[in-house]
């Protein structure tokens, strides 16, 4: 043992620091007790139909927000969000069984990938040669197929920080899996951060020329009770245009502008305000089921916001995505189960899946989705909650 000469006056201080301390100021000792650091656990969560083994992840911030995320399809199978009382509650459907996911799942909360949203025919080509996909939705490819992104068990590693705790996701889809070329590498980023932030960062090289355009499917209801619709909900989307769909849900190819349509969410209005008025394009959508052509494209802002009056919750979406599908939930039908029983019934949740626009490998016009070997396909975009208790 060594003992290093220490000043008198230097010593007493100490001495006086360390005595105050074991006394405690009731302010230090409360201080040090309401900052948990940012925290996470898992534990396994079931085995799939072909035998894989499946954990659910808990990633809980400073502020008690909570993230259960499981590694079939990275779907976030729950996430609390406080009101404006200071209650936590489950904002995101979802079911409490593996076998669930797996039979029937509508993307709730999950990853998607290779291509989120559609292709038409399921068909693009890339330098003079056709590459077919699955058509898994009418005529066309949807959501990476039968057995997309939403459907792999990932492999998982957390790591938390002072400030956030994440969760790394990573999934090798082989050479042709689905249809698409090239071996694809990607990983998957969940950060919660004590901003009650949840930041997703998406990341893929390839080996073979490739499309790509993965997105975050949740199901979002900021009421927290899951028998109630969401059309009550304030919505406002940071976009001018939008992208018209034909009968099948493909971009005819021009944008419209939103100007005197139901699709005009640049100011805030109930989701359920116009959905009743005469129009083909909402029609064809059985609802909302569109992408918006986000404003100042090739920049990371604010996409998107919804309040739910009745919580006061807020939910804001930024990205660096071109484009926002906003899915009402139109085809929620009274036939999925809910936890502790029930079934959700129609629009009972929304979605707002970050993306570039559907069927670009087949539409020259818009942003590119090709990834080339030797590039990295980057893609960011984050859920941040807070309360308001006016109206957005
Ligand atoms: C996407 C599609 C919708 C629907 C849902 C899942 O958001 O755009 O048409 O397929 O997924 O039901």
């Amino acid at each position: 043992m060594t003992f290093t000469t220490i000043h008198p006056g230097y010593a007493l201080l100490l001495l006086s620091t360390l005595l105050w301390q074991c006394q405690g100021s009731p302010d230090t000792a409360s201080t040090m007790e309401t900052t948990p650091a940012p925290s996470f656990s898992s534990k396994p969560y079931g085995k799939t139909t072909d035998g894989k083994e499946v954990d659910i992840y808990t990633l809980k911030n400073a502020k008690g927000m909570e993230l259960q995320v499981i590694t079939y399809g990275g779907i976030i199978t729950s996430w609390t969000a406080p009101d404006q009382d200071g209650n936590y509650g489950n904002v995101v459907l979802g079911y409490d069984k593996l076998e669930q996911y797996e039979a029937s799942n509508p993307y709730f909360g999950a990853l998607i990938g290779r291509y989120g949203n559609r292709i038409a025919k399921g068909q693009f080509e890339l330098d003079g040669t056709t590459w077919q996909l699955e058509t898994n939705d009418g005529p066309n490819h949807l959501h990476g197929g039968t057995r997309g992104f939403d459907k792999v068990v990932w492999s998982a590693e957390a790591k938390t920080g002072e400030q956030a705790v994440e969760l790394v996701l990573r999934y090798t889809s082989p050479d042709g899996e689905g249809g698409y070329p090239g071996t694809l590498n990607t990983e998957v980023v969940y950060s919660l951060n004590n901003e009650d932030e949840l930041v997703v960062t998406y990341s893929a090289t390839t080996d073979k020329k490739t499309v790509v355009n993965l997105t975050q499917h949740s199901y979002f209801n900021l009421s927290g009770d899951f028998t109630r619709n969401v059309q009550d909900h304030l919505l406002e989307i940071a976009a001018d245009a939008y992208l018209p769909v034909d009968e099948t849900l493909i971009p005819v190819g021009q944008l419209a502008s939103v100007e005197g349509t139901p699709f005009d969410f640049r100011s805030a209005k109930p989701i359920g305000q116009d959905l009743e008025v005469e129009d083909e394009q909402l029609a064809r959508g059985k609802g909302y089921d569109h992408c918006w052509a986000l404003n100042n494209p090739g920049t990371y802002r604010k996409a998107a916001a919804v309040a739910h009056p009745g919580s006061g919750r807020l939910l804001e979406i930024f990205t660096d995505e071109p484009g926002i599908q906003f899915y009402g939930g139109n085809f929620l039908d009274g036939t999925l189960p809910m936890p502790g029983g029930g079934t959700y019934a129609h629009r009972t949740g929304f979605c707002l899946e970050t993306q570039h626009y559907p069927d670009s490998p087949n539409q020259p016009a818009f942003p590119s989705v090709v990834l080339e070997p030797g590039q990295t396909y980057r893609s960011k975009t984050s859920f941040k909650f807070s309360t308001k208790t006016n109206s957005l």
